[in-house]
């Protein structure tokens, strides 16, 4: 039995579903409203590298507004994006070397934030600062600190060594919702609207109908569904791109750091193989869909989104075709959450009915809240 929202199920111990939690106690029945605070002091996905050009990029995350630019030796650099003279946005002014400058009044700030011109001014006042955010790369996503900038906590950071590691090849995309971050963290802890939203694109009958096991790791932050599906019709989309065929044994593992970072681990292998006792798996293929959840403001996310597979690393054509649905299914997500996003922005507290398949999603917005109580 779930913790949290009325969930609609037995109140017996419930196989399908569980969630395992050492040190919460259980609060069966309890509301777990979406949360819509941002949560500080975490680390989320701020862009990809090839969204920086020579043009600066203006991105708003957790209500703070930032402007990214590369500095000549390929640096990243962050500041806020408000310039202390009169406030217009320095995303709207001009990179200029390792410098931006404002495109009202051309005061001009180096990588570090600090003014180092301003017209008809002998002195630059001191105050004429911005700040510098911190970024941290990893392979092709710029993640920026949402936290004090003297204080970043790199070991906050999730582990996503594919993104960055040989073997893999890494296909990124960003589509921004038009909803509130919670609506997208929903969507991902409950993959069994794959059947019913994504029918005939990665949704097949057995993602609705196979149990899921929940847990949490309070220590480490991580919410925890897994779905192994057995002898099951092979979508179009994987035979396609790995030529595994009908029966096989689908894995769906989702590893989901609060906020940012989700992770859905996918193995798929032909039916009855399982990978070796040394943890090698050479007969199936493997491919790790991550999502930066990017609350951008109240009602606006940012979804962040890569592919790192590790079969096909060399075909275009599976490259293509993969991008091509990522951004099809990630699209119909969109539509349905900016829908409810509408009908949510018409109440405070709207009233929901939770089902087992809905663990996944209540753990984190448990998860989420706690980390909210938290902020500085
Ligand atoms: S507002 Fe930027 S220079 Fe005036
Ligand atoms: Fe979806």
């Amino acid at each position: 039995m779930a913790q949290g929202n009325q969930v609609d199920g037995p109140t017996a111990p419930d196989p399908v579903c569980s969630i395992v939690s050492a040190e919460r106690p259980r609060q069966e029945n309890q509301i777990v409203q979406m949360p819509t605070e941002f949560a500080t002091d975490q680390w989320y996905v701020v862009a990809s590298l090839d969204e920086l050009g020579p043009e600066p990029l203006a991105r708003t995350v957790c209500g703070r507004h930032v402007v990214l630019f590369r500095q000549t030796d390929g640096t990243v650099v962050a500041l806020e994006d408000r310039c202390p003279h009169r406030g217009y946005p320095l995303s709207r002014g001009t990179v200029v070397g390792d410098q931006i400058q404002c495109g009202y009044h051309g005061l001009t700030f180096d990588g570090c934030g600090t003014c180092v011109w301003a017209p008809n001014q002998g002195t630059v006042p001191s105050k004429a600062n911005v700040t510098r955010h911190v970024v941290h790369l990893t392979g092709p996503w710029v993640w920026l600190w949402v936290g004090d900038p003297a204080q970043p906590e790199v070991d906050k950071l999730p582990l996503v060594p594919w993104m960055s590691e040989p073997g893999w090849k890494v296909l990124t995309g960003m589509e921004p919702l038009a909803a509130r971050y919670g609506t997208l963290v929903d969507n991902l802890l409950d993959l069994s609207h794959e059947s019913y939203l994504h029918a005939g694109y990665i949704g097949t009958p057995e993602v609705a109908t196979t149990p899921i096991e929940t847990s949490v790791d309070e220590d480490t932050e991580v919410v925890s569904v897994r779905r192994r599906m057995k002898a099951v019709e092979c979508p179009p989309f994987y035979s396609a791109t790995t030529g595994l065929q009908t029966p096989i044994d689908r894995w769906q593992d989702i590893e989901y750091h609060p906020v940012g970072c989700y992770i859905l681990h996918v193995r798929v292998a032909p039916a009855g193989i399982e990978p070796r006792p040394d943890g090698s798996d050479p007969r199936a293929a493997h491919l790790k869909v991550l999502y930066g959840i990017t609350p951008s403001t109240r009602g606006t996310t940012l979804d962040f989104w890569a592919l790192c597979r590790d079969f096909a690393r060399d075909d275009e054509a599976v490259d293509d075709g993969m991008a091509t649905m990522q951004t099809t299914v990630v699209l119909q997500d969109v539509d349905a959450l900016d829908l409810l996003e509408t009908r949510l922005a018409e109440m405070d507290e709207p009233p929901e009915v939770s089902l087992k398949i809905d663990a996944g999603g209540l753990a984190a917005r448990r998860m989420i809240h706690a980390q909210i109580a938290r902020n500085p």
